[in-house]
């Protein structure tokens, strides 16, 4: 069998990130490398191994050796991408949030299905080997019956990120990016929650702020959502670029115990038998985007489900979307969202 030829359309940060676990995907052959900035793309060809880089990416979508895009552009463009993509018969993964707005998501969703394409969204992670062992707890029933999750991230972003990162020239643009946090880590998060007690959005009630003055006021810097999800339980989702120190944290509580995974591999777990925590080491593993781009590959040569599919990335952009109009409207928002 062939690999699948794969282009790469935005060779900017995260582009670097899907180009290594390409590189070391058994089924992926490196076609294309396209970014505006064309010595972007080119460099590409050198570090990883395309067979020829492109500055057009409408011509890429041409191209017949290609059967898989992926889009690794700021969030305004992926919708318009995407669709074209899957218009020239191109399976598609789509960096997140998947769109700017639900009804560019829908119809990413609806084109894909029309077209028989696959369409998953880089939640990857789902994948991160902390985040996977927290899971198996979960779906382990040990915790008993599941009460609230809460996932918290403090990323300070005016200090993480390099003075010359080309992410600073949209990232804190509405416009460009749909949001602030919530929409740029926001999204990971409502995805992780419902990923990890598979229950769906009821509702949202939402807080958003601006606290750190280096970021442009436009954007909400923190926020905090509190959800109603299926059956009754509780989730808070919680986020900031203000902060001044990094935390991924995310609890689960149970009748019978809680569990809680702490970036980067720490994991913490009670229960009631119990004296005390116990704390579970987890092995590195495999890099988590690398996992997601050789799962999805997979599920195109089997013809079987993305590891993330577009359903669910439209359902934590939802949620998202859902916060935006608690935080305006000072009330709870109740999902499904009207388009
Ligand atoms: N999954 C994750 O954890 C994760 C992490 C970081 C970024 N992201 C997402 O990835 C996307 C890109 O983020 P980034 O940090 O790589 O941004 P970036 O600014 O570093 O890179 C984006 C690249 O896209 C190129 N580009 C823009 N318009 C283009 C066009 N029309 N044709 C070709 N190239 C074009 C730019 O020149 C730039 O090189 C965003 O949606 C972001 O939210 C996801």
């Amino acid at each position: 069998m062939g690999g699948i030829g794969v282009a790469l359309i935005g060779c900017g940060g995260i582009g670097k990130v899907h180009a290594e676990g390409l590189r070391r995907s058994p089924y992926a052959e490196l076609k294309v490398a396209c970014d505006l900035v064309e010595a972007r793309a080119r460099s590409f060809v050198e570090k990883f191994g395309f067979e020829r880089f492109s500055s057009n990416y409408e011509e890429v979508l041409k191209a017949d050796d290609v059967e898989l895009v992926i889009i690794a552009v700021p969030p305004k463009y992926h919708a318009k991408m995407t669709i074209e993509a899957l218009e020239a018969g191109k399976h598609v993964l789509c960096e997140k949030p998947m769109a700017t707005n639900l009804k560019d998501a829908k119809e990413m969703l609806a084109k894909a299905r029309k077209a028989g394409l696959k369409l998953c969204i880089d939640y990857q992670n789902r994948f991160l080997p902390s985040h996977e062992r927290l899971k198996q707890i979960v779906d382990s029933g040990d915790l008993g019956d599941l009460i609230q999750v809460r996932a918290r991230v403090a990323y300070p972003i005016m200090e993480v990120l390099p003075p010359d990162a080309p992410m600073r020239t949209w990232l804190f643009n509405p416009a460009i990016a749909g949001g602030g946090v919530l929409m740029d880590i926001g999204t990971h998060w409502t995805d992780l929650v419902r990923w990890l007690i598979r229950r769906e959005y009821e509702s949202v009630y939402a807080l958003l702020g601006h606290f750190d003055v280096r970021i442009p006021e436009d954007v909400e810097d923190t926020a905090v959502l509190l959800c109603r999800m299926e059956g009754d339980l509780q989730a808070v989702v919680d986020v900031s670029w203000a902060v001044k120190k990094s935390l991924w944290l995310i609890e689960v509580y149970g009748s019978e115990g809680t569990a809680m995974a702490n970036l980067p591999g720490g994991l913490l777990v009670y229960h009631k038998e119990q004296d005390d925590w116990r704390s579970i080491k987890v092995p590195e593993g495999e890099e988590p985007h690398a996992k997601l781009i050789r799962l999805f590959l997979k599920s195109i040569v089997e013809d079987s489900e993305p590891p993330v599919t577009g359903e669910d990335g439209y359902k934590s952009l939802e949620a998202v979307m859902a916060a935006y109009q608690s935080a305006k409207l000072k009330r709870e928002i109740s999902l499904p969202l009207d388009l």
